[in-house]
């Protein structure tokens, strides 16, 4: 039987790593074959673009850099995703497309709807089954991310925030337009509380 995919999407700091490690853990406690994996990267192939988007020195259009993205993620899912599902393991995946449909498309120059076409042949069938965005404030991501970063304190400018803000409402939009596929939760509970969410949102729509 064909495994399970589910995504985790938020913004910076929502807990997005944090939840995917107990997800993880907690479905492999139940009998199930699991993989973990996150974006961009989580192949040979699609770390080197990763490597090459984020180290900052070579100058992308938003149209090209979208593109390697959905590169990225071809890969991804050609060599690690899909074969996985097949082979009946559930695959719990830190980021997925809406991120790109978020930051790239939303919040970026290019728009979703462009972005959502760049992508569409990256993915093929190969959609998340569930998808659970972890819902938090800008503020409280941030703050998050920054104990969590120390010294990176500088990097957060006030027009970060107002792009942030254009993030976290793009997902918002995401979830209410793809009831069945999204599951929202409060990520600003703690720990323990947002993976009991997560749990629950697995068992009703998964299991
Ligand atoms: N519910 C929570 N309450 C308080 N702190 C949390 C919670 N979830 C995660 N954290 C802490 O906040 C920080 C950010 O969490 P995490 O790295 O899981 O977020 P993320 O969404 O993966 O961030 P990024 O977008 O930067 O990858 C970590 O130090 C983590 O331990
Ligand atoms: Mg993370």
């Amino acid at each position: 039987m064909r495994g399970k995919f589910i995504t985790l999407e938020g913004g910076e700091g929502a807990g997005k790593s944090t939840q995917a490690r107990l997800l993880t853990s907690w479905l492999h406690d139940r009998g199930f074959e699991t993989v973990e994996t996150r974006e961009p990267g989580g192949t040979p192939g699609a770390d080197a673009i990763r490597a090459l988007l984020l180290d900052g020195d070579t100058p992308f259009t938003p149209t090209a850099e979208a593109h390697l993205f959905a590169a990225a993620r071809a890969d991804h899912v050609e060599t690690l995703i899909r074969p996985a599902l097949a082979a009946g393991r559930w695959v719990v995946c830190d980021r997925f497309v809406d991120s790109t449909l978020a930051y790239q498309g939303a919040a970026g120059k290019l728009g979703v709807d462009l972005v959502r076409s760049i992508n569409e042949t990256a993915i093929g069938d190969t959609w998340p089954d569930l998808t659970i965005l972890l819902r938090t404030d800008t503020d409280t991501g941030t703050r998050r991310a920054i104990a969590r970063d120390g010294a990176e304190t500088d990097r957060f400018t006030n027009r970060d925030f107002a792009f942030h803000r254009a993030v976290g409402k793009a997902f918002d939009n995401f979830a209410e337009r793809e009831p069945v596929r999204f599951a929202v939760v409060d990520g600003t509970k703690s720990i323990e509380q947002v993976a009991g969410a997560i749990r629950s949102a697995v068992e009703t729509r998964l299991l």
